[in-house]
């Protein structure tokens, strides 16, 4: 690759300017070029490297030095098992969501363990946080406070306080010399992730950047960083409800699909331990019709939500199909599989499907409960007696075997559950106290829970 010079290149074609063009020369977009800072003389541009020659993979060793625990076990759970020293972990989501709080949690608890930690924000002044640290409870002699949006400043502190943890609040808010563009550009963003991923494996300390997503298509936001960092964590939720899910999306260090669930509170982000019975919590005092309960797996752990649908005639032409939490086109086709298999006409039906608590499920078990959801709605009968219901549907109106099915069964009879629907399989085990129906066709489920 030749030597970069200092300016803006386009990202489109690569296209080369000293000065800003709103259109690229080369190839004709606009609003392409980033900037991006000429390597300094001599200086190797190494993120990750030792210099060490190659080795055979079996006379490396293992990741060096224990992983440093974050003092919430929903967090560590998440990062699999404390974060690794010598890594960058990106915590993406909307402003507001909860990400500083979270993060001063953490700083508290790992400063109260007796590690040195440094807090830097660019958003607030030391004081708001001082004030944000009181009622959170986090106050400890180890944790420094630092109010700053130099990255240069930052780099001097991290070297002569010499911190174990280093917490960023944001990325969009810092900026390094060496780039011309304001802070919260491309190249920016780009560029100080660079700069904290080299001070993270340069000096074995743990880094916490936060990335808000931004309006604009994430542009600048915590996209253009994912490539980069070590683990990428996104913090999600409703704003106006309590519940905050936490979701690895990469983990250069272990599972990718944990999730870890939080109630924000007066006080602060509380993990919440049990998250089945806060989906839950009123489900069982209504007896209604379109409400089914689904033990759906969220990484390794199991998680019963309940799936809600309200099926109603069209008044207008074209009727109206919205889901929230589940995948619409795989709702689309629940539902054509239902009119045909089933004979259901929701051809001329609107169709609403949601999941409670602002969950979103990605799995295809969730299937039968959408698909009796529906069809508990059209009918307008109630799924009676702590039913709960599991399985993938095919074409064909069969249903398929699902993963894990023991654990979804020992939740479903852990929080009380008297029944569980399960596709016909192997490995169903008895558990005490509930009954489990095994079901192979669409059908079959359908005439044992409304007929
Ligand atoms: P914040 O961590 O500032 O969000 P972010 O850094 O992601 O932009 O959290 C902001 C919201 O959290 C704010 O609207 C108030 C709420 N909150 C609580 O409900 N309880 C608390 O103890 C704290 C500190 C914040
Ligand atoms: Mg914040």
């Amino acid at each position: 690759m030749p030597a970069r010079k200092t300016g803006y290149y386009c990202s489109a074609c690569g296209h080369f300017t000293p000065r800003w063009l709103g259109r690229c020369a080369g190839c004709g977009a606009w609003n392409t070029y980033v900037e991006e800072a000429a390597l300094p003389a001599g200086h190797a541009r190494r993120v990750t490297g030792t210099g060490d020659p190659p080795l055979p993979v079996t006379e490396v060793s293992p990741v060096d030095g224990q992983r440093l625990s974050t003092g919430m076990a929903e967090l560590d759970r998440v990062l699999g098992g404390g974060v690794v020293p010598g890594s960058l972990v990106l915590l993406g989501g909307d402003p507001g969501i909860g990400k500083s709080t979270l993060l001063l949690q953490v700083a508290g608890a790992v400063g109260s363990a007796g590690n040195r930690v440094l807090y830097v924000s660019g958003e607030e002044s030391t004081r708001q946080i001082k004030l944000r640290a009181d009622r959170l409870g986090t106050c400890c002699r180890e944790l420094y406070l630092y109010a700053e949006t130099s990255l240069e400043a930052v780099e001097e502190q991290v070297a002569s306080i010499n911190p174990e943890l280093l917490v960023v609040d944001s990325i969009q808010t810092m900026f390094g010399a060496e780039i011309a563009s304001a802070p919260g550009s491309v190249g920016q963003v780009r560029e100080c992730t660079t700069r904290l991923m080299r001070l993270a494996k340069e000096r074995s300390i743990c880094v916490f950047v936060v990335g808000h997503v931004t309006k604009e298509g994430m542009i600048a936001g915590p996209r253009v960083m994912e490539h980069m960092v070590d683990v990428v964590l996104y913090f999600e939720g409703e704003r106006h409800q309590s519940l905050r899910v936490l979701r690895s999306v990469k983990n250069r260090f272990g599972s990718t699909n944990e999730i870890g669930v939080f109630e924000m509170s007066g006080s602060g982000l509380r993990e919440v331990a049990n998250p089945s019975s806060f989906f839950l919590a009123d489900h069982g005092r209504r007896d209604v019709a379109g409400s089914v309960v689904v033990p759906v797996l969220e990484g390794t752990r199991p998680l019963l939500v309940e799936i809600q649908a309200l099926v109603c005639p069209t008044s207008f032409g074209v009727p109206r199909r919205m889901t929230a939490g589940v995948d619409y086109n795989r709702t689309a086709l629940i539902m054509a599989v239902l009119e045909k298999r089933l004979g259901l006409m929701l051809g001329n039906c609107d169709a609403y499907v949601n999941v409670v608590g602002g969950v979103r499920i990605v799995e295809p078990a969730a299937d039968l409960g959408i698909a009796l959801a529906l069809a508990s709605s059209f009918r307008d009968r109630v799924v009676e007696g702590r039913t709960a219901v599991v399985g993938e549907l095919g074409l064909t109106g069969e249903i398929r075997p699902v993963t894990a099915v023991e654990k979804r069964i020992r939740e479903a009879a852990q929080l009380g559950f008297a029944r569980c629907v399960v596709p016909r399989q192997k490995d169903v085990p008895a558990e005490a106290g509930l009954e489990t129906v095994q079901v192979a066709t669409l059908a079959e489920a359908f005439s044992l829970l409304f007929s």
